[in-house]
């Protein structure tokens, strides 16, 4: 058994945005943070993004509304929530006593509906940071999803960076052909970090294969089913941007940290995984401690990267023209 001590876990992000340790817990697998602080320490969590608000409060999709897939789950859940003034008034008096920061998770149809969230968040006490969903379908634009296209990212990025000073987090979508361009738009739009990924579009069929399951049709893919496909688009969005990522996707046991990080996150959320077994991040933040002991090092730091090619080499530099995939 190794003694813990000794080793700093701690990140600054920026705005002032310090986490005690790189694990944190992923939004709609972690609630509020509330449910889950009967079961374990969330004060330990680096941070915890609820789940996903709207301006109104929504009641979500029709059931069935998720399902078990090989090494995952797909869920379409429709961002049921009780609506931002409903979500501050309830739980912004408990966050506001704890130590561990809460990031709220804000999802809209418009880019009005993302700045009049993030304008009643701001200054709120509680309210540590903002996620931005933008897999959401952007009514405006014909229902077409802000996370697929650079320009409605870097738009919805630019409009809420402006309605707050409070420290900004986009999420990616991985459901596009290249992610590089959707990333640079985001940081030149002012964010502050990159989050990736949200789920993988999918379906499933239903019972006597007469229709699909879910009463949505689709549904988002999570687990450690898409931990590749995360892997990939971190690798290459570390590439591209300087601003940090924080990885997500199937994070189930300290190797997929360890790898995480290798690709240039400097942190990590825990999602799916989280239903079998919640108390998987407090273990996650002693595992790596007591491997960074193992390695020799008072922080998690230079373990960041290590798999990237080096940015100097012209050999080894990404290619700006798509996904590198050849079968
Ligand atoms: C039931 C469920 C609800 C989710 N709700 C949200 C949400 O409201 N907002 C959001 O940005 N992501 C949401 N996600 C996506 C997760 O935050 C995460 O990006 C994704 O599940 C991949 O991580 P994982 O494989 O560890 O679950 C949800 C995922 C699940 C499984």
């Amino acid at each position: 058994m190794i003694g813990r001590g000794a080793v700093d876990l701690s990140v600054e992000l920026p705005r002032g945005l310090r986490l005690d340790n790189p694990i944190l817990v992923a939004s709609g697998t972690f609630g509020y943070g509330v449910e889950y602080s009967e079961v374990v320490d969330i004060q330990r969590l680096g941070a915890i993004c609820c789940k996903g608000t709207t301006l109104r409060p929504r009641v979500g999709n029709i059931t069935p509304r998720v399902t078990e897939t090989p090494a995952g789950m797909l869920n379409s859940i429709g961002l049921q929530n009780p609506g931002v003034d409903a979500v501050v008034r309830k739980y912004g008096p408990t966050w506001q006593g704890w130590h561990v920061p809460v990031i709220v998770n804000v999802a809209g149809e418009s880019i009005d509906d993302y700045v009049e969230v993030a304008r009643r968040l701001d200054g709120m006490p509680g309210v540590a940071g903002i996620e931005l969903n933008i897999s959401c379908p952007n009514v405006g634009r014909g229902g077409l999803q802000f996370a697929i296209d650079a320009e409605a990212a870097g738009a919805v990025t630019a409009a809420v960076r402006r309605a707050t000073e409070l420290p900004l987090l986009v999420k990616l979508s991985p459901n596009v052909a290249d992610v590089r361009p959707i990333a640079r738009a985001i940081e030149a739009a002012g964010a502050d970090a990159i989050t990736a990924i949200n789920t993988l579009s999918g379906i499933a069929v239903g019972p006597g294969r007469r229709r699909p399951l879910l009463g949505n049709v689709y549904g988002g893919l999570s687990g450690p089913a898409i931990k590749p496909v995360a892997l990939r688009i971190v690798y290459e969005v570390a590439q591209v941007v300087d601003i940090p990522i924080i990885a997500i996707g199937g994070v189930a046991e300290l190797g997929d940290v360890l790898d995480y990080l290798a690709v240039g996150a400097i942190g990590v959320q825990v999602g799916t995984v989280l239903f079998a077994d919640p108390t998987l991040p407090v273990r996650l933040i002693d595992e790596l401690a007591d491997e960074c002991r193992r390695l020799g090092l008072n922080s998690y730091l230079p373990l960041v990267g290590t798999a990237l090619p080096k940015r100097s080499s012209p050999m080894s530099a990404p290619s700006s023209k798509g996904v590198e995939y050849r079968p």
